[in-house]
């Protein structure tokens, strides 16, 4: 089979991770037979400096017509004091909108290799860390109208509005519960309806979307205690759903309790058409260029897209495989090297790379 993927490599050290990504692709085509057309499309800070804005409609339209988009990261310091029209944040909602990519997926996994980079004790790790939080991406307060920055009684005055239509909630829900069934059949959604009615609503849609969904046990959560037993915790939960703000800050701490940010991938899909595959780091402006990256996140992002956008899970399993194989051979970027741990090697981003073709064989 022929595939077209946009590739978005972004800024930072986007372009360095996305290559290594492209790398193990290119070679699960050749094992599997598949061929692979990649798009180069611009997006980010890389955009605004070529052509102005951040999330041109060329590439928009690029993405739209591809099987998959496989992001790396945007922005970076360069482009912060922007005005918020022109900022790369602004173009990756922008992408998100026009792909109706309203589902996010963010899987908080870890490797058993890298247990000692977990900021939580041993204990609490050892009962394990598996937590996918499903994230509705293209409404509530990063969407909502009205919003603004205007005077009122001689003093400035900002605002957003909070906001989600019952058939907003009910998607979300039905694919979080999907999610659910495929795996502990436990989702845990997560709101601040004791204070919010946007989330009195979340809340009851959630529990009438339930009613077909009688196998899957679900519980609510308050935001905050949510992010409290995600750190007290974390085996309690199996699958998280949660709108666009409060799913922004717990897949963060889902994310940090693993240790490993550079290696968690994500997927943000809608009911049809091209989902968008990335790391869920940023781009790193720090290290960029230095080929100081870890590219095992974007790589296995390639994976989440061969087995969500294409539907070959077998060729998804051989590069989760790889990536674990390179990981009993001691081998670690920066990220998740651990001086103290002996047999352990520190390598490079293309070294990286290499390590993960290889165990491809
Ligand atoms: C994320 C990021 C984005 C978000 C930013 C960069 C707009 O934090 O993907 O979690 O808030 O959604
Ligand atoms: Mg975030």
């Amino acid at each position: 089979m022929n595939y077209s993927i946009c590739l978005m490599p972004g800024d930072g050290i986007g372009p360095e991770i996305v290559t290594q990504a492209v790398r193990v692709l290119d070679l699960v085509g050749r094992k599997f037979g598949h061929t692979f057309t990649y798009t180069n499309v611009l997006a980010g800070g890389a955009a605004i400096d070529a052509v102005g804005e951040p999330m041109p409609d060329a590439t928009v339209q690029a993405c739209k017509e591809s099987d998959a988009v496989l992001l790396g990261a945007v922005g970076g310091p360069k482009w912060d004091n922007l005005p918020r029209h022109l900022r790369a944040e602004t173009g990756l909602l922008k992408i998100r909108k026009e792909l109706n990519c309203f589902a996010n997926f963010r899987p908080a996994t870890l490797f058993p290799q890298l247990a000692s980079a977990s900021y939580l004790r041993p204990d609490i790790v050892a009962k394990g860390l598996d937590v996918l939080v499903v994230r509705e991406l293209t409404g509530c307060v990063y969407f909502g109208q009205p919003k603004g920055i205007v005077e009122e009684n001689g003093e400035r005055m900002g605002f957003n509005t909070m906001r989600y239509t019952e058939s907003e909630v009910r998607r979300i829900a039905k694919v979080a519960f999907e999610a659910a069934r495929k795996r502990g059949k436990r989702l845990c959604s997560v709101d601040k309806a004791n204070v919010l009615d946007v989330s009195q609503l979340w809340r009851d849609v959630v529990i009438e979307v339930h009613k077909d969904y009688q196998d899957v046990e679900l519980s609510h959560m308050y935001v905050d205690n949510a992010a409290m037993q995600l750190v007290r915790d974390p085996s309690q939960f199996d699958v998280i759903v949660t709108g666009n703000l409060f799913g922004d800050i717990l897949s963060d701490a889902a994310a940090a309790i693993t240790g490993s940010i550079g290696m968690l991938p994500s997927a943000s899909v809608g009911e049809s058409g091209p989902g968008i595959y990335e790391p869920i780091h940023g781009s790193a402006p720090d290290i960029a260029g230095q080929d100081k990256a870890n590219p095992l996140a974007t790589i296995l992002s390639v994976a989440m897209m061969l087995r969500f956008a294409l539907g070959l899970e077998a060729e998804a399993a051989v590069i989760e495989q790889a990536v674990s194989a390179v990981l009993d051979k001691g081998l670690r970027t920066g990220d998740i090297y651990n001086s103290a741990q002996p047999g352990l090697t520190l390598v490079g981003c293309t070294a990286m790379g290499d390590a993960v073709v290889d165990a491809l064989g």
